[in-house]
């Protein structure tokens, strides 16, 4: 990406510091939305990216990525399928744990949106940790889907979440403190 418009996107992003607890500076992507310009950049350059890689499905994960994955998958002409928190899908799903600081939280599919064989994207708004997108590269195997790569806007770099995803190639935009 052209290093201008990864400022635009990157100037979008308000930066919260201590929310949504004490110490945590939160990327808040909604000021990235409210700048059209900037949106689009982003779209723009994950469509670019992954154009060439045969992606037969667009998967993002609640909530943010519910925002940036639907116009990918439609540039991409492929269908997009919300990874979701517990209980909020209807009828059979399939789900992946993963680990929190304490705890441990899980993502749901419904059975048969992503089929054996099918090269799925992975699109989330931030990698922290990784634990979401591990989890979903996880629950992208359980039903024999092929990862080809996940994709977010945001890295933060100091929280080594890209060793959570192994095989799985990271594209990201910007990286944040
Ligand atoms: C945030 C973010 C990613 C995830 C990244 O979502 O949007 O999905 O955390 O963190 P990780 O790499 O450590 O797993 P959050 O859980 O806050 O959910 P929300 O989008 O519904 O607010």
């Amino acid at each position: 990406m052209l290093e201008e418009r990864r400022k635009v996107i990157s100037d979008s992003i308000r930066v919260v510091p201590h929310f949504p607890k004490e110490g945590i500076m939160f990327q808040d992507i909604t000021t990235l939305l409210l700048n059209p310009i900037a949106f689009q950049y982003s779209i723009e350059d994950f469509v670019e990216q992954y154009r060439d890689q045969q992606v037969e499905v667009v998967a993002g994960f609640e909530a943010r990525g519910f925002i940036f994955g639907p116009p990918i998958a439609l540039a991409l002409h492929c269908p997009f399928v919300p990874l979701r928190k517990p209980g909020k899908l209807p009828g059979e799903t399939v789900s992946a744990e993963y680990q929190l600081e304490y705890g441990s939280d899980k993502i749901e599919m419904s059975v048969g949106a992503v089929k054996k064989g099918q090269r799925v994207l992975l699109i989330d708004d931030l990698i922290a940790t990784g634990g979401t997108l591990a989890a979903g590269v996880k629950l992208m195997k359980q039903v024999g889907g092929e990862v080809i790569g996940a994709g977010c806007v945001i890295e933060l770099p100091e929280l080594n979440g890209r060793e959570n995803l192994k095989g799985t190639p990271l594209y990201i935009q910007v990286e944040k403190e």
